[in-house]
């Protein structure tokens, strides 16, 4: 597992059309028996129906399961210049502000010690809340070629709720990944996959890398489960401490090169045809 990598040193829908589009989405989803095209045909025939249909509250969270069973957008031919294309409602970004890193910081330092243990991690590892910001802050101003680390934001409806990171890097050559969805509610949704997607296609194109790395701990399903489906291949399994603030455990060592990465978007962008 993986958790931040702070330390330089480490290597280590809308309206009522909408509600039946999420309704009939479900069924679609659920069920594997109807397309996309007929739903669409069929909501529009019962859209004077729709109060007796869940409560808008749940829709964009259950259209974003919707929008992950349609295969992604790809724009344009370019292969490592962040072309890919997500749900209208979750984005990613680059960090831009010290509290960007505060986030961060706060989400590991609020976590329940059974959630740390989760990944790995013990809090009496956890370094003090201004140094850890100064520390992974102070990147946010180098030239990327200087940078240790590199932090990019999760947005969900526009708020943060989590975030990615590589650090260790060595600029065109490597890096190792982190990956974190703060809001428990939001896991286990595909967003994970659709952040882990976007993020990665910024980090090949950014710091022109040949390899990513990603070892999150064998017994942390979320992530061992993502990184697959993210293209990354499973190289092998090995006791380590993964970054400072982890215990040592057995962890899975996942990389993805650049030429398997062309090729698992390549994959998206024959899906999306
Ligand atoms: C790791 C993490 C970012 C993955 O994001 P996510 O949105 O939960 O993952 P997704 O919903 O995209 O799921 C991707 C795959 O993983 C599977 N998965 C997700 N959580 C799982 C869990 N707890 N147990 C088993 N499988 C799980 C999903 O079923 C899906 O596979 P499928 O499509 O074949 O069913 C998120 O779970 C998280 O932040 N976890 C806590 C922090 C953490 O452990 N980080 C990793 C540290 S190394």
């Amino acid at each position: 597992m993986l958790s931040l990598s702070v330390w330089r040193e480490n290597k280590s829908a809308g309206e009522i059309a909408g509600q039946f589009n999420i309704s009939f989405g479900a069924i679609w989803q659920h069920l594997g028996i109807l397309r996309r095209a007929k739903v669409v045909r069929v909501e529009k025939k019962l859209a004077p129906f729709a109060l007796f249909f869940e409560p808008q509250s749940r829709a964009n969270l259950r259209d974003l399961r919707i929008a992950r069973k349609r295969p992604p957008t790809i724009k344009g031919d370019s292969e490592f210049k962040c072309s890919y294309s997500m749900p209208n409602n979750i984005d990613v970004r680059a960090f831009s502000s010290k509290r960007d890193y505060e986030r961060v910081v706060d989400y590991f330092l609020n976590a329940d010690d059974q959630f740390l243990a989760g990944m790995g991690v013990r809090r009496n590892k956890l370094p003090p809340r201004k140094a850890w910001v100064d520390r992974i802050a102070a990147d946010l101003e180098l030239d990327d070629r200087e940078k240790q680390s590199f932090f990019v934001a999760w947005l969900y409806n526009g708020e943060a709720v989590g975030h990615s990171n590589i650090n260790s890097i060595k600029f065109g050559h490597q890096a190792h990944m982190h990956l974190h969805i703060w809001k428990p509610e939001l896991r286990r949704s595909g967003l994970g996959v659709e952040f882990l997607t976007k993020s990665i296609d910024i980090y090949f194109a950014r710091f022109l890398l040949s390899k990513l790395i990603c070892e999150p701990w064998s017994q942390n399903a979320a992530p061992n489960r993502c990184l697959g489906k993210a293209g990354f291949r499973f190289v092998r399994c090995y006791t380590t401490i993964p970054s400072p603030i982890n215990i040592e455990l057995q962890a899975n060592r996942y990389e993805l090169t650049a030429e398997m990465w062309k090729n698992h978007l390549a994959s998206i962008r024959k899906r999306s045809r």
